[in-house]
């Protein structure tokens, strides 16, 4: 079984976050273990029997009420410490001078990214050498429609007087129904959309592949192992991240497909070094 990602840290930084994550767990099993084992010794101890007296309520003990509000506040100093340990090796202060190598802004359903040093920008997919550390300058985007959305529905029960019959409120419906095909037309529009590729390719089945020759059907699963059919169709099975495949062979000459698997392009990856 492959180990689960949280807890199996790469970098130092997750590393630091994952050793944090483990210390609070461990202390919140030990609230969860210590308040259950409390109340079902309660439950117990103090259950109602023949003959028992009412049991008595405990008020206004200052000593007890104050324990009780001192003891999750320190549990909670002594976690904020180890929090504030964690999140400065996660999130480092910048050194002096260091200028920011990309800006990413966030806009509605797009990113924009800015490559400071050459100007280039471009949208959606960041392109960095690895092994060599580089500092983005995130800005988020901040939408107020969600939070006007909040306060009305808030305020809407100051509201309560009218009339209320859908028939007399046609205009309310018509909104209603307007909004609601807006979002099944997008919805179908996105899962139809020509760039979506779709993981879940099956290798290409025997009617499509055709051909009992090993090296056809070498091909075929080489063709879903590299991932191409992710990306690319062939007789209406895999996605369509990138051009429909099925006749490339009257586009494109041999050299031109070789060199198109070696080099990738516009939004397919290179295969040259790949094993
Ligand atoms: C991440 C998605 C992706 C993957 C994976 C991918 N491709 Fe592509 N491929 C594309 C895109 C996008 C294009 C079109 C690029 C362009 O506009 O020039 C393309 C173009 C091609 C073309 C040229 C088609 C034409 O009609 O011009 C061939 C051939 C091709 N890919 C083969 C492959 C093979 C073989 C593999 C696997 C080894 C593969 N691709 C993997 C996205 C992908």
């Amino acid at each position: 079984m492959a180990p689960i990602p949280t807890f199996a840290p790469a970098s130092h930084q997750a590393h630091a976050l994952t050793t944090l994550f483990i210390g609070v767990l461990i202390v919140l099993c030990a609230i969860f273990l210590l308040v259950t084992g409390l109340v079902s010794f309660m439950i117990v101890r103090y259950r109602d029997r023949p003959g028992a007296p009412e049991a008595r309520q405990i008020f206004g003990w200052t000593t007890l009420e104050v324990v009780w509000t001192l003891i999750p506040l320190g549990i909670l100093a002594v976690l904020s410490v180890f929090m504030m340990l964690a999140d400065h090796v996660a999130d480092p202060p910048i050194p002096e001078g260091r200028k920011p190598d990309l800006r990413v802004i966030a806009h509605q359903w797009w990113w924009e990214i800015n490559y400071l040093a050459s100007g280039v920008v471009a949208a959606n997919e960041i392109h960095i050498p690895i092994g060599k550390p580089i500092l983005i300058e995130l800005h988020p985007f901040i939408f107020l429609a969600p939070a006007f959305g909040f306060l009305v529905l808030i305020v809407v029960p100051f509201f309560n007087r009218g009339e209320r019959h859908p028939a007399r409120r046609p205009w309310a419906v018509a909104a209603v129904i307007t909004i609601v095909m807006m979002i099944l037309s997008l919805w179908i529009e996105a899962k139809r959309a020509p760039w979506s590729p779709d993981f879940s390719a099956k290798l290409l089945p025997a009617s499509v592949i055709a051909s009992t020759q090993p090296e056809v059907t070498r091909g075929a699963a080489l063709f879903h192992a590299k991932g191409c059919e992710f990306c690319h169709e062939v007789e209406g099975f895999g996605g369509h991240r990138g051009p429909n495949l099925s006749d490339v062979g009257d586009r494109l000459t041999h050299a031109d497909i070789v060199i198109r698997i070696l080099n990738g392009g516009n939004n397919m990856p290179a295969f040259a070094r790949a094993r």
